[in-house]
């Protein structure tokens, strides 16, 4: 055994406020950072289990997520229960100093449920039961599943609850990653009962919903049914609860799942593995309801621009719970589930890792262990491909198990960030509702997309917030769009002391989806001092230039160049702002673009590149970069360490402002260095004690 797989593991805490309120990954008797993958045993013959131990220990494996998918072999009949093999697995890895992410197994319901209660099965939004034979093949309302899931994680609390390997609760898998709504008839009961909470009375409803339009109006709530397939447009804001619903529906089996086990292991936190940003559930919610964030991501290695979306969700990790979180799933080269599944090329699977790190993450692991012989993942990567121990990926494995030794003191320290970009679901399912917006060209991802990538590029560290949170202590908040903004919410940004910026089409709506008094921006009209006084949704192809008002701007001088705009503008009503912009040529020629009131403000259109107003801003909110990169490297700080990450496939030469030592060769930094291509310096300067969160 490694001296490292004789370290302790265990993430137990020993009090349950301790592991709530102050949970990070990387604490107490942690040691150093988690490496390792989902780990499926029951998918080969006894024999292997032993090299599978033994491989891993000799690669630094610490954790292995089990079970999954295993809940078909735990039960294979009601009630009765199969744990030998399970008992078995879990001592293995316990002697081998490899922890377990125990899944509570319910991600697939085995045949018999599914057989004798058909109902269980899902059902799309045309009325088509989907068949069994592949996974998460079950209705997130079902009293049947939820029941027989219950019944399941008690027993696996009761068996393993104690067991020297558990370290951490997996909760389900993937949640919404096959099925994220169904459309069946236990669902719309589910939905209407849920509705009746929300709205109280049936009128609450109607008013609600705005149903004298096109004659909706409701007198019983069993009259409600979920948006399935009409005749034309469905009610938006029908639409927007019924996501609100699923994002709360598939949290009633996560939550059902979590009191069993706060009961029976209350010093074992809980987790269930994210999907990077995923529209269908609201993660600042989940993430509450869990005790550590863990997020599951698959950049497309084809993709040469793939690290900046990924650095956004791993900051969002990062922020849901402003605690360090594990990337408990990414491929260690090729995947299986895209039309063209390109591999890794050499030093990305360690690059990419880093990168996890750089953006808090205190653990690195992978989908999976062994690369499967059959099923639909039997060509998807693994840390042990099917070559073996000879296989290039395998020299791959070891040099990350090595690396992330040596990165052990990075573990649970914190980042902090003068920026905050704002994401909100509630606004993300209005904005993006189907067949009634002025445009459906405006897409959140892009448009978070269009501020991140440039703060990203030049080294500057960002937060995510959600609406209506407290904003102190930021200089930079950036609100891409805000579709939906209660009164609540646009009191948060007018109390925010530091400098705001609102993209269009916010203060739209209220939280009924319901357009408000006198129109846009509604709730932020005195904050941004203007109205909207039409939306000019640009067809596909058409630029509507944008100049900068001479001296308006730091550094707008006469000749400052005009910026492209795509997508979208509006004509603005300004009333009590500063110009900052106008559109040039076109139908708004003369009229508005970007204004300031104060600290705040408002874009009224897409920028092909909102770098001169960025710089501007954050100028004049005195934001400096962790460090001066030069393109294609990435730059991050937790606590005393530098990241520098060289996603170039040429060498980096670039200026330390500082001088330290690097982990991972251990050599002293200082001056000029160059950084090879796809590698990484981490870098521990003097920066004094570890930075706390904020
Ligand atoms: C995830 C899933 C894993 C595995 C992986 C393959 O979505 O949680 O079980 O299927 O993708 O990339
Ligand atoms: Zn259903």
């Amino acid at each position: 055994m490694t001296a490292f797989s004789t370290l302790h593991y265990e993430f137990c805490i020993q009090n349950i406020t301790c592991h709530r309120s102050e949970f990070r990954v990387g604490l107490t008797r942690v040691s150093g950072l988690l490496f390792g993958g989902d780990y499926n045993p029951e998918q080969w013959p006894e024999r292997v289990w032993e090299e599978d131990v033994r491989l891993m220990a000799e690669a630094g494996v610490n954790m292995a997520t089990v079970a999954v998918f295993s809940w078909s072999r735990l039960e294979p009949r009601p009630g009765e229960y199969d744990f030998g093999w399970l008992d078995r697995v879990l001592d293995l890895l316990h002697e081998h100093g490899v922890a377990a992410d125990l899944a509570t197994a319910t991600a697939t319901p085995p045949p018999w449920l599914v057989r004798d209660h058909p109902e269980v099965l899902p059902v799309d939004a045309a009325g088509t039961r989907l068949e069994f034979g592949s996974r998460q093949s079950y209705c997130p309302s079902s009293p049947v599943f939820r029941d027989a899931a219950v019944r399941l994680v008690r027993a696996m609390a009761a068996r393993y609850g104690r067991h020297p390997a558990l370290a951490l609760w997996h909760i389900g898998n993937e949640y919404a990653d096959h099925v994220l709504e169904c459309f069946c008839a236990e669902s719309a009961r589910h939905f209407r009962t849920w509705l009746e909470s929300r709205h109280g009375t049936v009128d609450g409803l109607n008013a609600a919903w705005g149903t004298s339009c096109w004659g909706q109006h409701y007198t019983a709530f069993d009259q409600v049914e979920p948006p399935r397939k009409a005749p034309g447009p469905v009610n938006p804001a029908q639409v927007l609860d019924w996501r609100r619903f699923c994002s709360d529906a598939l949290l009633e089996c996560f939550e059902l799942e979590r009191a069993v086990l706060r009961e029976a292991t209350p010093d074992v936190p809980v987790t269930t593995n994210f999907m990077s940003i995923l529209h269908g559930l609201d993660y600042w919610k989940w993430a509450a309801a869990e005790d550590v964030v863990s997020d599951d991501a698959y950049p497309d290695p084809a993709d040469p621009e793939s690290h900046v979306a990924v650095a956004l969700s791993y900051d969002l990790m990062r922020s849901l719970k402003r605690r360090p979180w594990i990337l408990l799933e990414q491929a260690a080269s090729a995947v299986s589930w895209r039309e063209v599944n390109a591999p890794k090329p050499p030093g990305m699977m360690r690059l990419h890792s880093l990168q996890a790190l750089a953006h808090g993450a205190d653990g690195a692991m992978f989908f999976q262990w062994r690369q499967a012989r059959y099923g639909p993942e039997k060509f998807h990567s693994a840390l042990l491909p099917h070559g073996g121990t000879a296989a290039r990926g395998w020299r791959d494995t070891l040099r990350l198990g090595a690396d992330l030794r040596r990165l052990a003191e990075i573990a649970g320290t914190g980042t902090r960030a003068d920026v905050a970009l704002l994401l909100d679901w509630d606004s993300w399912w209005g904005l993006e509702a189907p067949e009634s917006m002025p445009s459906d060209r405006l897409r959140l991802k892009d448009l978070l997309l269009s501020w991140y990538r440039p703060l990203h590029a030049r080294g500057v560290a960002v937060d995510l917030v959600p609406a209506g949170r407290d904003l102190s202590g930021y200089r930079v908040v950036i609100v891409p769009n805000l579709y939906l903004c209660t009164p609540e919410q646009a009191g948060r940004l007018a109390a925010f002391d530091g400098h705001l910026v609102v993209g269009p089409f916010s203060g739209v709506v209220d939280a009924a989806d319901q357009v408000h008094d006198g129109g846009a921006p509604g709730p932020l009209r005195e904050l941004l001092g203007l109205t909207v006084d039409e939306f000019w949704p640009l067809p596909d192809g058409r630029v509507q230039r944008v100049r900068p008002v001479t001296g308006a701007v730091t550094g707008a001088r006469a000749d400052a160049a005009a910026v492209p705009a795509r997508t979208w503008a509006e004509w603005l009503r300004v009333e009590d702002a500063e110009v900052l912009a106008r559109y040039e040529g076109g139908d708004l020629d003369g009229q508005p673009a970007i204004t300031r009131r104060g600290r705040a403000t408002y874009l009224s259109c897409l920028l092909d590149d909102v770098t001169p107003v960025l710089s501007e801003v954050l100028a004049a909110a005195g934001v400096r970069p962790v460090a001066d990169v030069p393109e294609g490297v990435e730059a991050t700080r937790r606590g005393p360490y530098l990241f520098l990450l060289n996603h170039a496939t040429t060498p980096a030469r670039m200026d330390l402002a500082e001088p330290g030592t690097d982990l991972l060769t251990g050599r002293e930094l200082r001056g000029r260095i160059e950084i090879p291509a796809r590698d990484a310096v981490v870098l521990r300067t003097g920066a004094g004690p570890t930075e706390g969160e904020r």
